[in-house]
């Protein structure tokens, strides 16, 4: 039940009716005060000036044509024409009741997109580090969310699987004389990049075989061909169990990296300077972007093609968006990536637009993130100084998980104990990145994300297992509650109010890409449960039917939190 949508549709149909111009600065608002009620149409200002008439006059004007009887109890003029709409009880207990009949709360998309979200995309030959959790973490969450609302998501994985490392590392490869290549580590390759750049650093002959070898991958070599994938494979089915251990959704399925569309190169240049959009210059392919000025405030120029022939992480992008519309349909393109690459994703959909490779209206949206910063402001380090390696960060999730578990529940056996550890010590690192505003950064803190109070991972998932004791308590069925949800305090009635908004919340994370909000309410949710069950007895009910009303509240906010830590990626338990 989206209830906003249908308030906003009623107030735009009672505007229609008396003549009012189209206005979209029309909103409703949920209230944050009980004496306002439960919604607030705001903005009719804007309309009431256009019409030459007072905000007030304008709302007496409207309120009599909205039209809600079915679903308020009363709806009033406040201030200088703020309406204020209270929900009745008696719709609200029904809209209860019928969402809860549904596994999917009744929530189903407005109009099917096909929705390309590009996360995670590490490269190859290199652990994933700290520097990948963000993007893997939010663009699953936000996957998650656009798969549930019904979506044709497309997950893709633009893995940095192209370019000259490869030449240095077959060369190197070659030159250590390793005969068994099947039991190379992905920490063995690292080493290898390492020793390989140095000596294509100092080694002219060296690299001179390492350029060769690009310029072989590039032909289709078939022994180039199959080092590089040899390469590939190592690395991802290694970023693959990472993927798993997270308990996120990219398989194997998913990686289109940017090799696919090396094919394209060729062609997306020869095409860029037919449509007079590139230029030769000092022996480079460029484009020059009137938009784009540098500090000299000289038109900027992205070369896509080098001097020496060679195609560039631009070049890649302005095929992969091409290929992206005509291959495979794209309505919208999520990239989840570092925000450095701001200032190049929006060349590269300049480029794309201009040379009409994609429609003008596609939505293009580059949503970034701020970085996980220690205590000290800095960027998160290990102890020394380097790196940390996403292996490393979950070992000591699951160290630190197993810890406060342990301490909590003395008694616990060692098989539950794994159980529960690994579901709460990744999920409190993820939980506590997604409950963040994606655009800032936060500093990383273990103490905190581990914690049983606050917006925090174990939290949720206590407040999920405490409903499913409740139902384990009173042996009762959740097909066994056949009496209605009638609501007759306020506890019930805020509670039941929230529940209704999950759809509202679900459609603001999948349109702004912000899994925080999602975090919010589903906290808001657990406290409001909380004074719910604190205030209103549930199995010592001296009635049956508040007893039934009562737990068909309690098992929609079970239902509910369960879809929404789904949607995030967390796991949730039966017990802790
Ligand atoms: N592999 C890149 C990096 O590590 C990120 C790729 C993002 N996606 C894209 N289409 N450029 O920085």
């Amino acid at each position: 039940m989206n209830i906003q949508a249908f308030l906003l549709e009623k107030t735009i149909d009672a505007l229609i009716s008396i003549g009012a111009p189209k206005d979209n600065k029309i909103y409703i608002r949920t209230s944050n005060k009980l004496h306002f009620g439960d919604y607030q149409i705001n903005g009719i200002m804007s309309v009431a000036k256009k019409m030459s008439i007072s905000t007030y006059q304008l709302a007496e004007k409207i309120l009599p044509l909205l039209k809600l009887e079915d679903i308020a109890s009363k709806v009033e003029i406040a201030g200088s024409g703020f309406i204020n709409i209270f929900l009745n009880k008696k719709w609200i207990s029904k809209q209860i009741e019928l969402i809860l009949q549904y596994e999917k709360l009744f929530i189903h998309s407005v109009k099917p997109q096909t929705i390309i979200i590009d996360y995670s995309a590490p490269n190859i030959a290199k652990q994933m580090h700290i520097g990948h959790l963000r993007s893997t973490i939010i663009g699953d969450a936000i996957s998650r969310t656009l798969d549930f609302l019904g979506h044709n998501v497309i997950r893709v994985n633009h893995i940095g699987d192209w370019g000259t490392q490869f030449g240095m590392l077959i060369a190197y490869i070659e030159k250590i004389q390793l005969k068994n290549t099947s039991n190379i580590m992905l920490d063995d390759l690292e080493i290898f990049y390492r020793k390989a750049k140095k000596c294509y650093d100092k080694d002219e002959t060296f690299a001179k075989i390492a350029r060769n070898y690009v310029v072989k991958l590039q032909s289709g070599d078939e022994y180039c061909r199959k080092m590089w994938r040899k390469l590939v494979d190592i690395t991802m089915i290694y970023n693959q169990k990472i993927y798993h251990r997270l308990n996120v959704t990219l398989t194997k399925n998913d990686i289109m990296g940017e090799s696919l569309y090396n094919n394209m190169l060729p062609n997306i240049v020869n095409d860029l300077i037919s449509k007079g959009l590139a230029v030769k210059s000092n022996g480079a392919i460029v484009v020059y972007l009137d938009e784009f000025k540098n500090k000299a405030g000289n038109t900027m120029g992205v070369i896509i093609q080098k001097k020496d022939g060679g195609y560039l992480y631009t070049t890649t992008d302005i095929a992969c968006i091409k290929y992206r519309y005509e291959i495979l349909h794209a309505d919208r393109i999520l990239y989840y990536t570092d925000s450095r690459q701001h200032q190049h994703l929006i060349q590269v959909w300049d480029i794309a637009r201009k040379a009409s490779y994609i429609p003008m209206n596609m939505s293009l949206e580059h949503h970034i993130f701020g970085m996980i910063l220690g205590k000290d402001g800095k960027p998160f380090k290990t102890r020394s100084g380097t790196t940390i390696k996403l292996t490393d960060l979950l070992d000591e999730a699951i160290k630190r998980a197993s810890n406060v578990i342990r301490k909590k529940n003395p008694n616990i056996s060692e098989k539950d104990l794994q159980s529960i550890t690994q579901s709460v010590g990744i999920g409190a690192i993820k939980y506590s990145d997604l409950s963040k505003n994606r655009t800032t950064s936060y500093i990383f803190d273990w103490d905190k994300m581990l914690s049983f109070n606050g917006n925090t991972a174990p939290y949720m998932q206590y407040a999920y297992t405490r409903i499913s004791s409740i139902f384990k308590r009173a042996n009762i069925k959740p097909s066994e509650l056949i009496d209605h949800v009638i609501l007759v305090n306020k506890y019930e009635q805020s509670l039941a109010i929230r529940l209704l908004q999950f759809e509202e919340i679900i459609l603001s994370v999948a349109r702004k890409g912000l899994p925080h909000i999602m975090c919010a309410y589903l906290y808001d949710l657990a406290s409001l449960f909380s004074s719910f069950y604190e205030h209103c007895p549930i199995l010592n009910s001296k009635n049956d039917i508040f007893k039934c009303s009562r737990l068909k509240l309690a098992l929609l906010t079970q239902k509910t939190l369960k879809i929404g830590l789904d949607i995030l990626g967390i796991e949730t338990i039966e017990k802790m």
